[in-house]
C-alpha cells in the first residue's frame, strides 16, 4: 500500500482525508491518505525519516508548513517558488518534488464558471498565502487585477511581485481595503475574489464586502469553503451575481495532486460529493 499525508499543524478540520480516501476507494487503488500533525521543529526530521521511502507517494502541505517545507525538497516548481508556497509534494523515486496546485485549482473553477477570462477585470480582497497563489495564476490570465488588503503594504508588495513576473499579462494594482476605493473597484470589475477568511466558520456573519457593492455583472468567488455558501455568496446571489464557492477550488487543487501521486485521472465528482457531505451539504 502507498501512503499520502497531509502535513499541517494542526490538521483536525481538514477535508483532504475525506476527499482523497473517497477517491482511492472509488477507483480501488491501494493507497491511503493520513492526516499528520507535525510541529514546525519536527518537519525536517519527518521529511528525512519517512517521506523518501518507496511506500510514500506524496503529501499535501498546509499551514504552517507551506513555505518552510521548500528547503527540505529536492526540486520545486518555478511557479511555486514565485508564489513562495508549496501545497503538494510528489515522491518520484526518492526525489521529493514540490508544487503549488491552489492557484491552478482556482483558475480552473473560475474558467468553468466565467468562461474565457482574457478580458476579465478582477478585484481580489486579501494578500495572504492563498491569495498569493490565486493572484499569481490570475495575473497570467486576466486583463486587470486589483488587490485590496487590510494591510495595504502587503497588497503593494504582492502587486509588485506579480507584475515583475515575466509571465504576467494583467495590469496589476493595489488599493487599501477602504469603502470608497473598494466600491469603485468592484463597480468596474467582472470578477470579485475573497481571499480572506472573513465569513469562515464559526464567524459566518462576517463578510469582506458590503452588500450594496455587489451587482449582477459580477462572478463572486469565495475561497472560504466552510460554510459552502458564505454570507458573501448569499448576498451576491441576492444581488443577481453569479457565484463560485471555494469548495470547487479545494476539489480541483486536490484532483491535480491526486493525478500526480497516482498517475490516474481523479474521480472529481466523488471527491466533491465527499467534501460536500462532510461539510453538511450544499
Ligand atoms: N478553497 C480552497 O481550496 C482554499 C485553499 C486555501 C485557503 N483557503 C481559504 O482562504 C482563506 C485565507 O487563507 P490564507 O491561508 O491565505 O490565510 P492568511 O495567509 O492568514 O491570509 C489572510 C488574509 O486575510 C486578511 N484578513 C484576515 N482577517 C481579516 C479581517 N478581519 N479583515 C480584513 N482582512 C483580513 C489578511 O489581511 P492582512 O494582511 O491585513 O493580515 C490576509 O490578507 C481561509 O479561509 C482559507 O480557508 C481556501
Amino acid at each position: 500500500m502507498r501512503v499520502c499525508y497531509l502535513l499541517g499543524y494542526p490538521v483536525g478540520h481538514s477535508m483532504s482525508g475525506v476527499m482523497h480516501n473517497a477517491a482511492f476507494q472509488e477507483l480501488g487503488l491501494d493507497y491511503r491518505y493520513e492526516l499528520k500533525s507535525v510541529p514546525p521543529e519536527e518537519l525536517g526530521a519527518l521529511v528525512a525519516s519517512e517521506l523518501r521511502g518507496t511506500d510514500f507517494a506524496g503529501a499535501s502541505v498546509t499551514i504552517p508548513h507551506k513555505l518552510a517545507i521548500i528547503e527540505h525538497l529536492d526540486w520545486v516548481d518555478p511557479s511555486a517558488l514565485r508564489i513562495g508556497a508549496v501545497n503538494t509534494i510528489v515522491n518520484e523515486d526518492g526525489q521529493l518534488k514540490g508544487y503549488n496546485t491552489d492557484g491552478t485549482g482556482a483558475l480552473r473553477g473560475i474558467t468553468e464558471a466565467y468562461g474565457d477570462v482574457e478580458e476579465a477585470r478582477v478585484i481580489m480582497v486579501g494578500a495572504g498565502g492563498a491569495a498569493r497563489a490565486v493572484g499569481y495564476h490570475l495575473s497570467t490570465a486576466v486583463r486587470e487585477l486589483t488587490i485590496a488588503n487590510r494591510t495595504v503594504e502587503r497588497a503593494e508588495e504582492l502587486a509588485a511581485s506579480l507584475a515583475a513576473n515575466p509571465e504576467c499579462r494583467a495590469t496589476v494594482r493595489s488599493i487599501p481595503l477602504e469603502r470608497d476605493a473598494l466600491r469603485a473597484a468592484i463597480e468596474e470589475a467582472d470578477i470579485l475574489v475573497n481571499g480572506t477568511p472573513l465569513g469562515m466558520h464559526p464567524k459566518t456573519g462576517d463578510t469582506p464586502v458590503q452588500r450594496e457593492m455587489l451587482h449582477p455583472g459580477l462572478l463572486v468567488f469565495d475561497l472560504v469553503y466552510n460554510p459552502i455558501k458564505t454570507r458573501l455568496l448569499r448576498e451576491a446571489e441576492e444581488a443577481g451575481a453569479a457565484i463560485l464557492p471555494g469548495v470547487n477550488m479545494l476539489v480541483y487543487q486536490g484532483a491535480t495532486a491526486f493525478r500526480m501521486w497516482t498517475g490516474v485521472d481523479p474521480p472529481v465528482e466523488t471527491m466533491k460529493a465527499a467534501v460536500v457531505e462532510a461539510l453538511g451539504g450544499e
